[in-house]
Parts: C-alpha cells; sequence; structure tokens
C-alpha cells in the first residue's frame, strides 16, 4: 500500500515553534514526528509514501533522504505554491498508484489501517474517511452519516449552533486514483470544502470508517504538549516509548544527585543537571540541555541546546531549540521559539509566545 502525506501546512497555529521548522519535524520525544509516523505506517505495510510539500521542505528532505536509511522509499512532490489538500494530492498524481492513503502530516494515531483498507475493499467505496470523535468539532471538519456508514454531509470548521455530531474528519482517507479527474490541475483546491462535497452531490459512494483509536492533531501549542504527556503515559498502542514513573538518561549526561526527579522523565544525550534541580514529569530535554542550580521544571518540553541559568521555573512550557532563560526567570504556559534569551528574573505568564531571533554568535553563547 502506498501513502501520501500533506506536510505543506504552515503551522501557524503552532508557531512560535514552526517558524523555522515544519510542522511535521518537531521532536516527539526527541525524534522528528515523521520519523514516528513513517514506523507506524511500516507496521501497516505502508513503506511507499509520497510527501506533498512546500513550505520549509528543505529540512524534511535533508533529514530523510531517499528513506532507505529508515527502510521506506520516499518520494517528494514540492509546490511552487500552496496548492491545498486536494490540489497538492492532484500535483504528485504521477506519483500514485490505483488507490493510496492520504494522511494529514499533522496527526498521530494507532488507527488500525489495516481494517480501513480492508472496509474500503469491501464496500466498493471510492473515497474512505476515517472519522474520530471529539469533544469540540468546531476545529473540525464535521461528518454527517447514515448507520450504514454512507457519507451524507460536509461541515468543514462549523459554528456551534450548526453541530450535529461529534465525528470529525480525522485526516486519514483511501481514495481511488479516478477521482484524482475531478481536481482542476494548476489551481489551490480542497478536499473538505470542494472535492469532498462535490463528490457527494454526484452520488458517488463515499464511506466513513468510525474508530475509537487514540487520535491527535498536534497543530496548538496544547495539543502537542498533551500527545507527550499520553505517550509518556504509555496510553497510545504500539508507542509506549516511556512508561509510568520512568525517568529515561540519554549517553554523556552529567546529573548531579542531589536532585529530584520524577518521571515520565526523557533525557537526550549531552545534558547537564545540576544540584537542587527538581524536573517533575512529564517532561522532555533534548540534546545538550544545561541546567543550573535549583531550577524547577514540571511538564515541559525542551529541544535541543535549551539552557537555564539557576533558579529558572517552568511549568507548562514549550522552549525551541538554542533558547537562553537567564537566573530566576519564571515562566508558566509559555511557548519560545529558537535562539530566544530571557532576561533574569523575568516572570512570563500564561499564553506568552516569543518569536525566534537570529543566532546571536553560536560561537559565544550569552550568559546565564
Ligand atoms: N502539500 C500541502 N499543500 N499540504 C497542505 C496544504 C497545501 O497547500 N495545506 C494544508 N496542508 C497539510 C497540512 O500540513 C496538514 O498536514 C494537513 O494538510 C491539514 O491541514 P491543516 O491546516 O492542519 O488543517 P486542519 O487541521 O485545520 O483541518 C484538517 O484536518 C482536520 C483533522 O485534523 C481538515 O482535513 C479537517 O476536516 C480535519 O478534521
Ligand atoms: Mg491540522
Amino acid at each position: 500500500m502506498q501513502a501520501l502525506i500533506l506536510v505543506g501546512g504552515e503551522g501557524t497555529r503552532l508557531r512560535p515553534l514552526t517558524c523555522n521548522m515544519p510542522k511535521s519535524m518537531v521532536p516527539v520525544l526527541n525524534t522528528p514526528f515523521l520519523d514516528h509516523f513513517f514506523h507506524y505506517l511500516a507496521g501497516h505495510g505502508v513503506n511507499n509514501i509520497v510527501l506533498a510539500m512546500g513550505h520549509l521542505s528543505r529540512p524534511i528532505e535533508e533529514y530523510f533522504g531517499d528513506g532507505s536509511r529508515f527502510g521506506i522509499k520516499l518520494t517528494y512532490a514540492v509546490e511552487s505554491q500552496p496548492m491545498g489538500t486536494a490540489g497538492a494530492v492532484k500535483n504528485a498524481e504521477r506519483f500514485l498508484e490505483s488507490s493510496f492513503l492520504v494522511i494529514n502530516g499533522d496527526i498521530f494515531t494507532d488507527l488500525d489501517l489495516t481494517a480501513m483498507l480492508d472496509f474500503h475493499e469491501k464496500r466498493r467505496a471510492i473515497v474512505t474517511i476515517a472519522l474520530t470523535p471529539v469533544e469540540d468539532p468546531t476545529a473540525y471538519g464535521l461528518i454527517e452519516t447514515t448507520s450504514g456508514d454512507k457519507i451524507t454531509r460536509f461541515l468543514e470548521k462549523p459554528s456551534w449552533d450548526q453541530v450535529t455530531t461529534n465525528m470529525i474528519n480525522a485526516g486519514t482517507y483511501i481514495l481511488n486514483k479516478e477521482v484524482l479527474k475531478r481536481i482542476p490541475a494548476g489551481v489551490n483546491h480542497s478536499f473538505e470544502r470542494q472535492l469532498f462535497p462535490q463528490l457527494l452531490e454526484a452520488g458517488e459512494p463515499l464511506f466513513a470508517f468510525p474508530s475509537n483509536a487514540y487520535w491527535m492533531d498536534i497543530g496548538t501549542p496544547e495539543k502537542y504538549l498533551k500527545l507527550h504527556r499520553d505517550l509518556m503515559r504509555g496510553e497510545i498502542k504500539g508507542y509506549q516509548v516511556v512508561q509510568g514513573n520512568v525517568v529515561k538518561i540519554g549517553q554523556n549526561c552529567t546529573i548531579s544527585p542531589e536532585t529530584e526527579i520524577i518521571g515520565p522523565v526523557f533525557i537526550g544525550n549531552n545534558c547537564v543537571i545540576n544540584r537542587g534541580v527538581k524536573i517533575l514529569g512529564s517532561v522532555v530535554l533534548g540534546d545538550g540541555a544545561y541546567m543550573g542550580e535549583d531550577c524547577i521544571v514540571e511538564s515541559s518540553i525542551l529541544w535541543s541546546n535549551v539552557r537555564l541559568g539557576s533558579k529558572v521555573t517552568l511549568r507548562e512550557c514549550l522552549v525551541a531549540n538554542d533558547s537562553l532563560l537567564e537566573n530566576n526567570v519564571n515562566a508558566e504556559k509559555t511557548v519560545l521559539g529558537d535562539h530566544v534569551t530571557v532576561s533574569r528574573y523575568s516572570k512570563l505568564g500564561a499564553g506568552t509566545l516569543i518569536w525566534p531571533t537570529a543566532p546571536a554568535n553560536p560561537a559565544t553563547p550569552g550568559k546565564l
């Protein structure tokens, strides 16, 4: 089976984390999101993958190359301008087989793709769309169905008074290639707002595949943090990387014995953690993290080379690469981009977002 993954979105709701990094490459437990996803696909026999991309495509190509190092065959279909979800698949038409999966590149799931494919074939569908229940359908594409799983209506990003069901488009489709004939070439086109409603109008067989599998769109900082919490508590089948009260420590780390570390905590390579530090899970420290004395870090994700002075407190924070938080900084529910310096004694309240700055001079990193 072949899969096309849509990775060309701008990731605006995840900024400032995605200012320099495509959403599909943000680290999840210190490994790019797509890397986890390729393992999941391989588990369902999907090794032939097309990436439909535009925005910030270089970091993806540089990391994965032709995919052989990861045991997959990767093909890149690059758009010169965003073509929309359906337009991006049309742009990749020459690489696609007679039927294939299309997956939004910001979904973390353990959906049973093998069962979905079986369903698609048995129903002789031309389009099968995975559905998942959510508490707030207004942020997604609502889909109404008959009791026999035939799709009857699409409503993208409904208002609350339009909500008739909690089942939404889970961003995973199986398509027969013939539907691509209905997508105009060379223009921006949407599955959700154009192609799917048009196929329905034309009386084509569109089926829903509802499931209670784990499902998370990592498109916002809150959900990105929640994904880590769920992963580290072992709540996602097949992804039990760290479980329960476990502290996983990478290579070449220096950790003072006078620290309190309560799992789940995932520590990368080459980290330094000084005396008096408290790390209270769920916490991920990227490679090269440095923590001065008496820091407290709780429920936070730090990317690579983040440095904390002494007495820094972080709660539910996300900190991108190479940032520096000087002594006595106190931050809560804050998201920092790359290369940010936060001056000593700063107090950053919930909802603070700080955009990346250019690296000042990587050879002379700032003082703690
Ligand atoms: N190649 C390419 N080109 N990819 C794109 C483009 C484009 O022009 N626009 C968006 N994408 C990719 C994004 O990178 C993402 O992986 C996927 O398409 C969906 O775009 P989002 O911007 O994340 O959409 P959404 O989350 O608001 O809504 C979509 O996903 C929901 C599930 O998470 C819709 O499909 C909803 O119906 C669905 O419920
Ligand atoms: Mg999304």
